[in-house]
């Protein structure tokens, strides 16, 4: 059943790795998965929802999934270095709970740096959705990247997928509070507060941007959907491919390299002290996993910025959730003793940036348009602006953070930098090392409506 392979594909084309790991249609045919969704039908109705991630190496590895509402006969993905194709992969299809939808995954292996790669997702009867995606070069090339979380299906939110789309980021990096299909957010939720169903307007929401670049996803506490699976993450599973090379036991956790810059994800979840219902189910394993991961990057001489995304802020003034105890006890240490540059977390509707940070205390003011060097601390960013309803911004002389036994304890705010209350997308600009040795990272944020709400030039010398 594969068509011929498109002669100008020969040399590029998957490897057998690919191949069995995407089940060839006329091979092994799909995956086997306990949320394998065997029974088929004829659907008139196109894929949708269509979304992409980068595998564990961007340079060569892509992920595209997409959905159908139903269940469909023989669906596929055409891929090519032409809008010819050449080359039809059988995805891994899965269903979840209380939705009729059906999510496809083929995961790209052995594919040509900095190539754009055209793709056509099909099944029998339906009309085909088109697209493009480009993979990342190898070298060191200056790049911008997206960063929020707490997007959900809104007005604004649809505003920031157009200003990622116009802003030309080459990848978005979403940390957590995706679709708020469970609104309880504590996981702990009745079936009355939740509706899967947001799962797929937000996949139709974003299609715009996730159809062409990657959107490297993290969980959030609205992940956890009480009743879908042990951890509540079965319908973020489902819907979701990551790279597969995070801490043993989650999938939640993974890293990635593009340019000059790792990026670390972290699951909040698992550290927090606030909604503590998956507190720990990673802990120690977890923990060493991601010093291995900061030992690692530290080493390579071609990786000048560590950035760690997850859901719950370390350090936030914002009344509404403020800072999280759970997350310095865990891994603040971990940041200043491998000098993680920037940590993106959401939670805290809005936008709030501090000064540079060790060992809990701002060691050196980084005000709205100044040039800072992280050699010297870490940036801590929350971005949580993406477009669910925001929290108003009231700077309080004292906020707090979460304790062990959950308990609020007043303390001083005296390492925020720069608030803001707009929603908002984060944008980074990565630039290589210049004559001088310096590496730069622009931080530049813009909310939806288009105005600037904070820039900071990063630069890192050691
Ligand atoms: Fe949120
Ligand atoms: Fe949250």
């Amino acid at each position: 059943m594969t068509e011929s392979p498109h002669s100008g594909l020969a040399r590029t084309a998957p490897s057998r790795r690919t191949l069995l790991k995407a089940g060839l249609i006329g091979g092994t045919g799909v995956v086997a998965g306990p949320m394998l969704w065997t029974q088929a039908a004829r659907s008139a109705a196109p894929a949708t929802g269509v979304h992409l991630s980068y595998g564990s190496d961007p340079v060569s590895r892509m992920n595209v999934s997409w959905s159908t509402a139903g269940s469909v006969q023989a669906p596929r993905l055409d891929l090519g270095l032409t809008p010819d194709y050449g080359l039809t992969l059988r995805p891994e299809s899965v269903s979840s709970r209380r939705v009729d939808s059906v999510y496809h995954h083929v995961d790209l292996s052995d594919l040509r740096s900095g190539t754009r790669y055209y793709y056509r997702l099909s099944h029998d009867g339906g009309p085909a959705t088109r697209g493009s995606f480009t993979t990342a070069p190898p070298s060191e090339e200056p790049f911008r990247f997206a960063a929020f979380g707490d997007m959900g299906v809104a007005e604004d939110a649809a505003r920031n997928v157009n200003l990622i789309r116009r802003e030309g980021a080459e990848f978005a990096f979403v940390v957590g509070d995706i679709a708020y299909a469970d609104d309880g957010g504590m996981g702990t939720s009745r079936e009355s507060q939740q509706d899967f169903g947001l799962w797929d307007e937000f996949l139709t929401q974003i299609q715009p941007s996730s159809a062409a670049i990657p959107w490297m996803t993290t969980v959030g506490n609205h992940e956890m959907e009480n009743g879908n699976g042990e951890l509540g993450y079965d319908g973020y599973r489902a819907r979701f491919r990551h790279p597969d090379n995070g801490a043993s036991g989650g999938q939640e956790t993974y890293s990635f390299v593009r340019g000059n810059v790792a990026f670390i994800a972290l699951d909040g979840n698992d550290a927090t002290y606030e909604y503590t219902r998956n507190k720990g189910y990673l802990g120690a394993a977890g923990d060493s996993w991601l010093e291995l991961q900061l030992i690692a990057f530290r080493a390579r001489a071609d990786i000048d910025f560590i950035l760690v995304g997850f859901h719950q802020c370390a350090y936030c003034t914002n009344v509404a959730h403020a800072s999280d105890g759970g997350i310095r006890d865990r891994w603040e240490a971990l940041f200043d003793r491998y000098q993680v540059d920037v940590v993106i977390n959401g939670h805290n509707h809005c936008y709030e940036r501090t000064h540079l940070m060790r060992a809990g205390k701002p060691v050196q003011q980084a005000p709205r348009g100044s040039t800072v060097s992280t050699d010297e601390g870490t940036i801590y960013i929350t971005a949580g602006g993406g477009g669910a309803s925001a929290y108003p911004d009231i700077l309080p002389k004292l906020s707090y953070y979460t304790d062990e036994h959950g308990l609020k304890i007043p303390e001083v705010t005296d390492y925020r930098a720069v608030g803001d209350a707009t929603h908002s997308v984060a944008f980074f600009d990565a630039h290589p090392r210049d004559a001088e040795g310096r590496a730069r990272l622009d931080l530049e944020v813009i909310a939806s409506d288009g105005s600037k709400v904070d820039t900071l030039t990063i630069v890192r010398t050691r």
